[in-house]
């Protein structure tokens, strides 16, 4: 009786005021018949986070617990301690999720996990939980993968996005351009042959003596330099336009500030870093807009950890807006690792029918177009 009536209802929070003092009343409230509520779990690389999810455009809550102040001891993810944290921080984690959404586990309807790619030890922990929720709640699970949840937090922000559109998702593994055909059918136009955008930034950052991850503070440093002071390469991949290689980009940096450092000259680092971000956002955009041209896309998205860079959020709005293309953009709040965007996805996955059974496992690398588990 007690799950029946569960089932039924979830709880909103609201505000009130009794006697001059803030409350917060919880108010229950009937949940529609068809209204689809995913509990979605994530936890591929440095944050275990979870997120309550309605009908893949709603975040009911959102709640991330960040390793990031532990791994920047060591200048990097280490995967063993990674793998620990999200051990420890999962259940709290996941109860928060479900308490801020004011639902139960037995009123959702699916629980979703992110099972690849990402660090495979992190993203054990999420799948085992995620297994151990949906078996013992009798509720489907969604296997998600990581870089089509990033995509998917557009559809939390944006309710008039739609595919087909083209994208560029830029995070710390990954830099793809992407033709997203509907919501679970992707093709690859181009992706990076070495260093990942954000690994370029994050290691370019270190050479400069930021902290991990230097890439948002790179971003930050930069509208203070001159980013004309330094001609860095723009590597470009022969015969593929699309395609992206960064790891010239680092290593031009790198070796620019060893040679500085051998002759005892100063480098100015607001004028490195402007130079370094005119020329990642040069190559990033220009691939992006000639994919874009050639294909005759209407509307372009931004995904990924790297989507918040300041500078490819500028250019992007100016070059979209001059060629009347559409541009949509996660907040900065979605940009990074979280769980409502995997909760966004897997809502589009359940209706494709991609469920998984307790075999599922957790895959290090999966093609963003033709996930299997
Ligand atoms: O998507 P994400 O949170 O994690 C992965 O899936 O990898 O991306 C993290 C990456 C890091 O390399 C981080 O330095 C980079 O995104 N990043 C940025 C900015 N904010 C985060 N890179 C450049 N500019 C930023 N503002
Ligand atoms: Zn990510």
């Amino acid at each position: 009786m007690l799950r029946a009536a569960q089932k039924r209802f979830f709880y909103v929070r609201l505000p009130m005021r009794i006697g001059g003092r803030a409350v917060l009343y919880a108010i229950p409230k009937r949940r529609k018949e068809n209204d689809m509520y995913i509990l979605a779990l994530e936890s591929s690389c440095d944050e275990t986070a979870a997120a309550v999810v309605q009908d893949g455009r709603r975040a009911l809550s959102s709640v991330v617990a960040s390793q990031v102040e532990e791994h920047r001891l060591y200048g990097g993810v280490v995967p063993e301690i990674a793998s620990r944290r999200h051990a420890e921080a999962v259940s709290g984690v996941t109860a928060q999720a479900l308490e801020q959404a004011g639902i139960s586990l037995d009123a959702v309807d699916a629980v979703a996990v992110t099972y690849a790619p990402g660090l495979v030890g992190a993203l054990l922990v999420g799948v085992n939980f995620a297994k151990g929720l949906a078996l013992s709640a009798g509720k489907p699970l969604i296997p998600v993968h990581h870089l089509r949840s990033h995509v998917a937090a557009n559809y939390l922000a944006h309710p008039d996005l739609e595919p087909p559109f083209l994208c560029l998702i830029v995070s710390g593994g990954h830099s793809h351009i992407v033709r997203v055909e509907d919501y679970t059918c992707y093709t690859v136009l181009g992706r990076t042959r070495d260093d990942a955008a954000g690994e370029c930034y994050d290691k370019a950052a270190r050479a400069m003596g930021m902290p991990y991850p230097g890439g948002v503070q790179l971003d930050r440093l930069a509208p203070e330099g001159n980013p004309d002071a330094f001609a860095l390469p723009h590597p470009r991949v022969e015969g593929s336009p699309y395609d992206f290689s960064f790891s010239g980009l680092k290593t031009a940096v790198v070796n620019l500030l060893h040679k500085a450092q051998q002759k005892g000259e100063e480098v100015n680092r607001a004028d490195l870093a402007a130079s370094f971000q005119k020329t990642a956002v040069e190559v990033l955009s220009g691939n992006l807009l000639r994919a874009a041209e050639d294909t005759g896309a209407k509307t372009v998205v931004l995904a990924g950890g790297v989507s918040a860079n300041s500078g490819l959020r500028a250019r992007m709005a100016e070059e979209c807006t001059r060629r009347g293309l559409r541009l949509f953009v996660p907040p900065l709040s979605l940009c990074g690792d979280n769980a409502a965007m995997v909760g966004a996805q897997a809502f589009y996955e359940y209706c494709a029918g991609h469920t998984a059974g307790m075999e599922l496992n957790a895959c290090p690398t999966m093609p963003v177009e033709a996930p299997a588990w």
